[in-house]
């Protein structure tokens, strides 16, 4: 449990697009919630200790989230569709951004669906900024499932949409453009898309490329064997068993740290490494952060070797 939790109000619930809610939220005294940058989320703390996140999107520092009603998703989704209402008071945690704007010459954004949500307060900021080049492609289901599509589309030239019915799948070499130092590429949405520019992404400077995922990366456990995890301010050793996280084998000995979704995604229980090689399994580290080697996610990540150091 991190000190960030905190009960809001929902002031305002509307219909984006097809299946994907709107929902606006306020402190329940009037007093201000704290602000947040672009890239920006909080966990809504849901029943049966499930935590699923979500970016801020509201104009003007306002505090809202767009939910996409996810067929084959975890049942956050549905959960939030089928129970939250304009004046419930519901729990949530942060704002936390682990997928802030960089200082770049130029962006290029892509977004698949309901991953126009922290793409789409880049671009307000962007334009708040003035004289910043940047361009997006925007690729949905159908325009009725694009979410805050008039809006973007009164961007103008800058902006690319892709509805899948009507021209298919987003043409990603054609969204990326040709590789140039000095631009970010940002990119949220479905797997298979953020794979698609990943890979897409190879040729491009390093560290162009910055993607946020809500659904957890797959892990392959199998074969996983019990390694020693440090605490170095205290010294105190752990072994932390095949199938166990780090995370809950340091509090099995007293040593908590910050945690919310447990899967990877969050960036809650990120934890400074001091010693040995991470065998990393979040969804949310850079590849140059990943070979950095200097912070992981202990409610994931495991030791590719025998022992690791932590700033715990
Ligand atoms: Fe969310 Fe570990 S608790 S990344």
């Amino acid at each position: 449990m991190t000190d960030d939790t905190r009960e809001v109000v929902v002031t305002e619930r509307v219909q984006h697009a097809h299946d994907v809610v709107g929902l606006t939220f306020a402190d329940p005294s009037g007093a201000a919630l704290p602000g947040w940058q672009a890239g920006a989320h909080i966990d809504l703390l849901l029943p049966e200790g499930r935590a699923r996140q979500y970016s801020l999107c509201g104009s003007d520092g306002a505090w809202s989230i767009a939910v996409l009603n996810a067929p084959d998703g975890r049942g956050g989704s549905a959960w939030i569709h089928d129970n939250i209402r304009e004046g419930d008071v519901i729990q949530v945690r942060g704002p936390r951004n682990k997928f802030p704007l960089a200082a770049a010459q130029r962006y290029v954004f892509i977004a698949g669906g309901i991953g126009i949500t922290p793409i789409i307060a880049m671009v307000r900021e962007l334009e708040r900024r003035e004289n910043q080049n940047w361009r997006l492609t925007y690729g949905g289901r159908s325009r009725e499932s694009m979410a805050f599509l008039r809006e973007i589309e009164g961007r103008g030239e800058r902006v690319s949409i892709a509805p899948q019915d009507e021209t298919g799948l987003i043409d990603v070499p054609a969204a990326l453009g040709q590789p140039r130092i000095g631009t970010a590429v940002y990119c949220c949405g479905p797997e298979p898309l953020l794979r698609a520019v990943d890979r897409a992404c190879r040729s491009w400077p390093p560290g162009t490329l910055h993607v946020e995922r809500f659904t957890p990366v797959e892990a392959d456990g199998t074969g996983d064997e019990p390694f020693e995890v440090v605490a170095g301010r205290s010294g105190v050793t752990v072994t932390v068993p095949a199938g166990v996280s780090v995370l809950d084998a340091l509090a099995d000995q007293g040593i908590h740290i910050a945690t919310s979704c447990g899967e990877g995604v969050c960036g809650t229980c990120e934890t400074k490494v001091l010693a040995g090689e991470v065998d990393h399994r979040d969804s949310l580290l850079t590849e140059e952060e990943r070979t950095a080697n200097t912070v992981m996610m202990v409610c994931r990540s495991r030791a590719r070797g025998a022992r690791l150091v932590l700033d715990v």
